[in-house]
């Protein structure tokens, strides 16, 4: 008996790191999968690395592009025969100190970290069954501890975090749960290549947000995501779910 057994799971962000792990991870536990992104190529190498029981299916679609999400959304429910999970992961990173922080910055980090997800929400809401049904949002360990050189980041994760505990609280009477997951550092590309840091960087300023575990691999994340979604976490709603090897403790 796997966990995910009959259970239809739509995932954003599946092409690369913690969302591609999240894909292999449910469909190992039994799962029917569609997953969307912006990356083809990527979607491509994460299907070829499925190996079931669960099934995946796929669809390139920018999170942003809200006639995009609202036909993503329609298919995946037709594909799938329905959705009882939503996991959005699909996010954007990018390091600058604050003097060269641009508009163009924050808005690509709110409209893909925080419209995409709420747009994401809004549309598998039309599909999830009350009583059973569940978003896990992934926010971040810096949107709760302070982060040099990552505000605007920091800022658009807050904000995921504030809208996934708020639609928690909204969606109680239909008892659909909603998990904001919040890992700490991931090795993943999303952090290989972050930005931007002022010359001569001090690295003592990250040691708050540093785990004594060091990075998590992709697949920590995906363990603690399949369990957010998972009927084992029957009573966890509406608390910021930290996966962060005890950086912020
Ligand atoms: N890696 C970390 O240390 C870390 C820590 C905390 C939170 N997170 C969050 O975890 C999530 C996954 O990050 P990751 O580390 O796996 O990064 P990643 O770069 O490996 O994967 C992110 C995925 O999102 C997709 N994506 C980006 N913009 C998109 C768009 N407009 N439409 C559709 N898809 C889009 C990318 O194509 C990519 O496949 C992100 O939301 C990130 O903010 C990561």
């Amino acid at each position: 008996m796997n966990r995910y057994d009959g259970v239809k799971v739509l995932l954003t962000g599946a092409a690369s790191g913690i969302g591609r792990a999240t894909a292999i991870r449910l469909t190992t536990e039994g799962a029917a999968v569609y997953a969307v992104d912006l990356s083809a190529e990527g979607l491509a190498e994460t299907a070829a690395a499925v190996t079931g029981p669960g099934t995946l299916a796929t669809r390139t679609v920018d999170v942003t592009d809200e006639p995009a999400v609202i036909a993503a959304v329609a298919a995946a429910a037709e594909t799938l025969g329905g959705i009882d999970v939503l996991v959005n992961v699909a996010g954007v990173h990018k390091t600058t100190p604050i003097e060269t922080l641009t508009v163009a910055d924050l808005n690509r980090l709110f409209s893909v970290n925080l419209v995409g997800t709420a747009l994401f929400c809004r549309e598998a809401l039309k599909h999830l069954p009350d009583g059973t049904g569940v978003i896990v949002n992934t926010a971040s360990l810096s949107a709760t501890q302070g982060s040099p050189f990552m505000t605007a980041y920091s800022a658009s994760k807050g904000a995921v975090l504030a809208f996934s505990l708020s639609l928690a609280a909204e969606l109680t009477a239909r008892r659909i749960r909603v998990v904001p997951v919040s890992p700490g550092a991931v090795d993943t590309p999303l952090t290989r290549n972050p930005g931007i840091f002022p010359a001569g960087l001090d690295l003592g300023y990250f040691s708050k947000i540093r785990s004594y575990f060091g990075a998590a691999d992709p697949e920590m994340i995906a363990a603690a995501i399949a369990f957010a979604g998972s009927s084992d976490a029957a009573y966890f709603t509406g608390a910021d779910f930290r996966v962060d090897g005890g950086a912020h403790t």
